[in-house]
């Protein structure tokens, strides 16, 4: 009864559910990630046949998001595995690394989207597609929020139409109550997208207003 209380609460009233009983720690969490990331068949795949699908479709994104991110100089990708989202923004210019629960050199570092090791105001930009894969929203929203520049810009990419998979923990159905979460960044661009390279299919970017 409790849980359906809950879960018609996270649904309507927070607009995502989280599947946090899915997990009995944190660690448990971080595994189940890491079994996919660091599953040596999939990493071949996104090392050779994908990589140039994804770095072209990269380059599609932020080229297309290129009115928002000029001046931008620093960047930080969150949830980045490979890279090509990285070494597509460096090809464009802009000094950027990404994190991730593993390493892949040279382009991701590793790190947690739940407590960013980078320096508050430190960045221009930041890019996530993994939102989804957040147990914490909340916290991975005040960490990004935290570590932009005023001014600063994120774009995020969602997938609210299509399936998620088993690694996806948290499942957004309500961009509007989603987009309250931010306290200190407008929306500046919302719109549905089809990317080539992958499911995503919303695009929100957004700048950093104030300083709460
Ligand atoms: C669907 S993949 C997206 C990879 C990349 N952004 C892309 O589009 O190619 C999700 C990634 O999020 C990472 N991830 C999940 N939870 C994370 C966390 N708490 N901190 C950092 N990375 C996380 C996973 O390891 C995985 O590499």
């Amino acid at each position: 009864m409790i849980e359906y209380f809950r879960d018609i609460i996270n649904k309507y009233l927070i607009g995502l559910k989280r599947k946090t009983n899915k997990y009995n720690t944190y660690l448990d969490y971080v595994n189940h990630q890491l079994e996919k990331t660091t599953d040596k068949k999939r990493i071949d795949k996104w090392m050779n046949e994908e990589w140039n699908i994804k770095y072209n479709g990269f380059i599609d994104i932020f080229q297309r998001n290129m009115k928002f991110i000029y001046k931008c100089k620093s960047a930080i990708c969150l949830g980045a595995r490979t890279g090509q989202e990285v070494k597509a923004l460096i090809d464009l210019g802009i000094d950027a690394y990404g994190i991730d629960l593993k390493e892949f050199p040279p382009y991701t570092v590793k790190g947690d989207i739940h407590d960013l090791a980078a320096e508050s105001e430190s960045f221009d930009l930041v890019f996530s597609n993994i939102l989804d894969h957040s147990l914490f929203p909340e916290l991975m929203i005040s960490e990004i929020e935290r570590i932009l520049v005023p001014k600063g810009i994120l774009i995020i990419h969602l997938q609210l139409l299509v399936d998620h998979d088993e690694y996806t923990v948290t499942r957004l159905y309500n961009v509007k109550k989603l987009l309250k979460m931010f306290r200190t960044l407008k929306v500046v661009a919302n719109k549905n997208i089809k990317n080539l390279h992958d499911c995503m299919d919303r695009e929100i970017v957004l700048e950093k207003v104030s300083n709460l």
